[in-house]
């Protein structure tokens, strides 16, 4: 029996009272998808929906801290140096669509430093979560980055930008130089869940430009504290200012940062 800090306890039932109305939620929209008015106005208030289950919850166990919310955006707290970062569903197309890969991602940044991440897959029941210096868990389950050193072994994940993102092109040339090198690319649509997979060891890396602070926050502790690395494309770790990250094993997170630099020179 794992035993975990208060604030972890407080970070996974909030992620489970919003997974029960999101549940409920995609239950519906796999309804919708058939019916011609279609399912994104409901998506939307779905997503807003959970976010507000999380805000209330999260606000009343810890009622200092601020916001970094995906619909609503920053909301200061009296406390300045502690600040939730939430996305209430990663993975929103994939939901949207009825396919079950998305997620509830909750990350605690204190005086700039993330320190506990919680992302939950609801219809798998998967909850990972960590805490800075306290490891990663799935479940009870301990976590550990895979250990795969040659990157023609590696399955890796990444990001693809769609209508209205820019980065086409850019993402163009690094899929041309990863993907020769590698065993397999997957776009997974939950950069959060893709994290959580590098941390398990499903994937041994993972790389996306364009990504938001709510998406990723989480997922770099669970990779940090999995025994990963996870830096932006400087190999510095304002993975949240620049939008970029690459994670992956120590083995092979200089060679995956090395290919993209070199796709992108
Ligand atoms: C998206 C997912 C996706 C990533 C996009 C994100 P959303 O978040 O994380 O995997 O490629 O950049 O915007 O819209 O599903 O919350
Ligand atoms: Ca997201």
């Amino acid at each position: 029996m794992v035993i975990r800090s208060a604030l972890l306890n407080v970070m996974m039932a909030a992620a489970r009272k919003a997974a029960r109305s999101l549940l409920r939620d995609y239950g519906e929209v796999e309804n919708l998808q058939v019916s011609r008015k279609g399912p994104a106005d409901f998506v939307s208030s779905a997503d807003l929906k959970a976010e507000k289950t999380l805000r209330a919850e999260l606000k009343k166990a810890r009622p200092g801290f601020g916001f970094l919310l995906e619909e609503g955006g920053e909301v200061a707290g009296d406390d300045k140096s502690q600040r939730w970062i939430i996305d209430p569903i990663d993975g929103t197309t994939n939901f949207l669509h009825g396919i079950p890969n998305f997620c509830i991602s909750i990350a605690l940044e204190r005086d700039g430093e993330l320190v506990a991440g919680v992302v939950y897959q609801p219809l798998g029941d998967e909850m990972f979560h960590a805490e800075k210096g306290a490891g990663a868990f799935l479940n009870e389950r301990r976590l550990r980055v895979s250990a795969r050193r040659k990157l023609e072994d590696t399955l890796i994940a990444t990001g693809i930008p769609f209508h209205g993102r820019p980065g086409h092109e850019v993402f163009l040339k690094e899929l041309a130089a990863v993907m020769p090198t590698v065993a397999g690319i997957r776009r997974f649509g939950s950069a959060a869940l893709d994290l959580a997979y590098v941390a398990a060891g499903r994937c041994d890396g993972y790389w996306e430009a364009g990504i938001k602070p709510w998406d990723i926050a989480a997922g770099v502790v669970l990779v940090r504290e999995s025994g990963g690395y996870v830096t932006d494309y400087d190999g510095g770790s304002r993975m949240l200012d620049t939008g970029e990250i690459v994670a992956a094993n120590d083995h092979l997170h200089q060679s995956l940062l090395r290919l993209l630099k070199t796709a992108r020179a």
